[in-house]
């Protein structure tokens, strides 16, 4: 692979945060700045596969363009995934990437940590990663998503994505909060939605009447929840993941503080949310489109040999495998994080091009999910590209719906539990279809949606 870290340290500039002067150094770079003030902001919302993939067109796989007031450099490729995210020199800074979007809102969350303290973090973290925690986090999800889904109407046309939109946030109450939460519950969900909404507002400053002022009014409410809960939860236990960062510890031995418990829980909560709603929805928009593929999923649900009403045993999961990789190619066509940020801190070389500390970079999962050399005929859905020999033959930055490296999603084996899960319960009950000929329009960034909600109708299985 063509890099090579240009090793002067990091200049203060950059360790300061600093990107250079719009284009300035850049100029090497192909690419251009677009219209005066908004630069590519429009194209780039309207389309943004089609807007990375005309550009990686005229200008090949590393160019320059600017957005949101931001010059960046999109590095496109499994190569350049390779180099981003496992970042073995310790060149791209996640926190100067990510900070403009989610710094206010969710700050010294684990993407916004770089480097050593990050590792400690996430270290302490994991602990409520392991096996025991997640045993009783699927032992919630199955009792929460079997009454959630109980509900959904039948013989109709209905909206799923804000139905599991609103699943997923019941289920992170009580996985993530405790199933005693009470009467805070819808407080504590008001808070949570404006943070997240405010997280990629365009108005930025928390001015009232603003998705930002409600967002940060949020933020307000929810630290003060936590922070009266903290107590609460070391004296008397819990299973949930809040109560497990209560009893997590450092190296030493000694407990997270209360600001870091709250700063991680409330990440942790939005990193969860908006994907696991976005995922799941293109996985049933995919199982609805391609009905052989939802009868071969049922039919290896139901090879289990568990009674529909039973929950999906933790030791189950591993028996999936084609659900898995029917979610898998759903993720690949839409991955939920469709691009991830981040900014240099020293120099850099990437296939011949010399990227300056201080700059802003893209590294981009929906563009590489559909590059034609890696995947042949990249818009069909076909989820045996995920069979265990063709995997194998693919570089290993191709697919990337979790990242990689150091910041690889910590989420991720619970992800695939809760689809797994999610999948057990609803086409165990439902079949699920959609109308002849509908194509629903997918807003592609920053989460992947169906812009009318996606209309589905579900009749007993
Ligand atoms: C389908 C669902 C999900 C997808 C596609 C997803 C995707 C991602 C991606 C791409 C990153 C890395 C971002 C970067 O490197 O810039 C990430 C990080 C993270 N995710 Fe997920 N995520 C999902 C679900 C979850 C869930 C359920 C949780 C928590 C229970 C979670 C917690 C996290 C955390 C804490 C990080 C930061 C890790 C770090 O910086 O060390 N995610 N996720």
């Amino acid at each position: 692979m063509a890099v090579q870290t240009l090793d002067r340290g990091a200049t203060d500039a950059a360790a300061a945060g600093a990107a250079p002067a719009p284009g300035a150094s850049l100029a090497h770079i192909p690419g251009d700045n677009g219209w005066p003030i908004l630069g590519h902001t429009l194209p780039l919302l309207a389309d943004p596969k089609g807007f990375v993939e005309r550009r990686a067109k005229m200008y090949g796989p590393v160019y320059r363009s600017r957005a949101f007031g931001f010059v960046s450099i999109a590095l496109l490729g499994p190569e350049a995934n390779e180099l981003v995210l496992l970042d073995s020199r310790k060149v791209f800074s996640s926190r100067l990437g990510w900070g403009m979007i989610l710094e206010r809102l969710f700050p010294r969350g684990l993407m916004l940590l770089d480097f050593d303290e990050h590792r400690l973090h996430r270290r302490a973290l994991s602990v409520a990663f392991k096996s025991g925690p997640m045993q009783s986090y699927l032992a919630e999800l199955n009792a929460g998503i079997a009454k959630g889904v109980a509900r959904w109407p039948r013989g109709r046309a209905f909206k799923f994505y804000p139905a599991v939109k609103q699943l997923t946030l019941d289920l992170a109450a009580t996985a993530f909060l405790g199933a005693e939460i009470g009467p805070e519950f819808e407080a504590v969900k008001r808070a949570f939605i404006a943070m997240v909404a405010a997280s990629i507002a365009v108005v930025r400053a928390p001015l009232p009447g603003t998705q930002m002022g409600r967002g940060v009014r949020g933020r307000a409410l929810i630290v003060d929840y936590f922070n009266r809960q903290i107590p609460l939860r070391r004296e008397r236990g819990g299973e949930d993941l809040f109560s497990q960062l209560c009893r997590a510890t450092w190296d030493d031995g000694s407990l997270l503080s209360n600001a870091d418990i709250a700063d991680h829980m409330s990440f942790l909560m939005m990193a969860a949310h908006d994907t696991l709603t976005s995922s799941l929805t293109s996985f049933v928009y995919r199982l609805a489109a391609n009905p052989d593929w939802q009868e071969k999923v049922r039919g290896e649900q139901r090879g289990l040999g568990l009674a529909v009403d039973e929950p999906l045993p933790f030791v189950r999961l591993d028996d999936l495998p084609l659900t898995e990789m029917a979610f898998k190619e759903a993720m690949r066509l839409a991955p939920p994080v469709p691009s991830l940020p981040r900014r240099a801190v020293r120099d850099v070389e990437f296939m011949g091009f010399r990227i300056p500390a201080g700059t802003d970079v893209n590294i981009n999962p929906l563009y590489t999910h559909h590059m034609p050399q890696l995947w042949p005929e990249p818009e069909r859905y076909d989820p045996t590209r995920f069979a265990v020999e063709a995997a194998r033959e693919r570089h290993k930055f191709a697919f990337v719906p979790f990242g990689g490296g150091a910041h690889m999603c910590l989420g991720l084996n619970f992800a695939y539990m809760q689809a797994k899960c999610f999948t057990w319960h609803f086409l165990n009950r439902f079949r699920v279809s959609i109308a002849d000929g509908y194509r629903p329009d997918w807003r592609m960034w920053p989460i992947p949606f169906p812009r009318d909600g996606l209309e589905v109708t579900l009749d007993p299985a």
